[in-house]
């Protein structure tokens, strides 16, 4: 029986990330660690949480000491981590709890796992899952981000997330931690929180609500279907080779404008408006700031080397992510009224 952590399991990707693992491996011990922030919900799996090979601990990662008291009492063989601060807007906002959690919290992880796995690395693994945004941004001139473009973070979100990349890279090179990084574009799916732009346009165009789009939609983001994500971490997590990073894209490249505009008339069709009604909620507002232009993805290493691929187009992709976010109204009414955060105490018991 292996034991793996997975860290951030109850937020957007980390959830379908625990999904696969405890349904695909059921001689795999799977432990959920997350602090459970805004957006961590364990609604969010609450198909698997009765699951026999599945554990939950309600930890804060940057707490060094409860971390270790963990390591200590699973004696994990594997660690696939994703919990983070991961909206750009709010770093912009709040930076500092992105270098606490994305940074001080990789390097607790980190750290813990090299004491636990002391020289004895055999069999074992440390999973950073890692963003594009470390590259920066890319001119509309058809160049791709591979895993040899230099990193040129922007953001306080990304500059944290590249710090955290080089930390795992640190503990590879200077005491030999076997870790493998990938570094994934844009994601969107089922139990996306609404304040990323899929959902808060789904959701606010349902609501009959103005949809934000940042300076002239110009912006190019490279899209994938989470459970294509997942499958790529699943594939690396296991037959990745050590030290080494894998780029994951969609080799999808929407502009923002273009793709609300998409959006807009597959929700004129699922919910019976006149073609062209949900596309007059569209409003132009104040850019971001440091707004990247544009994200691409070349995945041909993970392709080529690791046999992934992307299985859905993205049209088919964004009418199943629309139709799971009109079943499922009670998960969005309870998380845009803050409701869902009582989950916890009520499902564990707990205060
Ligand atoms: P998310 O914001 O939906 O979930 C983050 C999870 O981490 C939440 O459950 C939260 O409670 C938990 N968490 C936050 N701070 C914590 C702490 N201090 N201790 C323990 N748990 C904590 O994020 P997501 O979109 O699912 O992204 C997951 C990972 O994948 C992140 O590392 C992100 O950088 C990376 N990533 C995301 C995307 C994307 O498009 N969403 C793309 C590439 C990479
Ligand atoms: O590229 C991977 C990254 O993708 C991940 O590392 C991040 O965790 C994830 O949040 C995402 O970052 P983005 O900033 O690209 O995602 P977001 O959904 O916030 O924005 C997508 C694009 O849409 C971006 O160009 C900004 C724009 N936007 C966003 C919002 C929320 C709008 O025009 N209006 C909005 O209201």
């Amino acid at each position: 029986m292996k034991t793996i952590f997975i860290t951030g399991g109850a937020g957007f990707i980390g959830s379908h990330v625990v999904r696969l693992f405890v349904n695909k491996y059921p001689d795999y011990n799977v432990v959920n660690l997350d602090v459970l922030t805004y957006a961590g919900n364990l609604e969010n799996l609450t198909d698997i949480a009765h699951k026999s090979n599945y554990t939950f601990e309600k930890i804060d990662i940057t707490d060094y000491e409860a971390l270790k008291a963990l390591f200590n009492k699973y004696l994990p063989d594997g660690v696939i981590h994703l919990a983070a601060e991961s909206h750009v807007d709010r770093s912009i906002t709040d930076p500092f709890v992105f270098v606490r959690t994305n940074v001080f919290g990789t390097c607790n992880l980190l750290h813990c796992a090299k004491e636990l796995w002391k020289d004895n690395f055999a069999g074992k693994r440390f999973y950073h899952v890692s963003t594009d945004e470390v590259y920066g941004s890319l001119e509309n001139d058809g160049t791709f981000f591979t895993e040899e473009t230099k990193y040129q973070p922007h953001s306080p979100y990304s500059a944290s997330k590249a710090s955290s990349d080089h930390f795992v890279r640190a503990y590879h090179d200077t005491y030999g931690l076997p870790v493998v990084l990938s570094n994934c574009s844009n994601n969107y799916g089922s139990h996306h929180f609404p304040e990323k732009l899929i959902p808060l346009a789904i959701n606010n165009i349902k609501n009959k609500k103005t949809v934000p789009v940042y300076g002239k939609g110009e912006n190019v983001r490279d899209w994938l279907f989470v459970e294509d994500h997942v499958t790529a971490i699943d594939i690396i997590f296991h037959s990745g080779k050590d030290g080494e990073t894998y780029n994951i894209g969609g080799n999808n490249e929407w502009k923002n404008i273009d793709l609300i505009r998409l959006l807009c008339s597959v929700m004129d069709r699922k919910l019976g408006r006149k073609d062209g009604m949900s596309a007059q909620l569209i409003t132009f507002v104040i850019d971001r700031a440091g707004h990247d232009l544009r994200y691409a993805i070349d995945s041909s290493k993970l392709q080529n080397e690791l046999g992934w691929k992307p299985s859905l187009q993205f049209e088919e992709g964004l009418e199943k992510t629309v139709e799971w976010y009109l079943a499922n109204e009670k998960w969005v009414e309870r998380v845009t009224s803050g409701e869902y955060q009582k989950y916890y105490e009520k499902q564990y018991n707990r205060r």
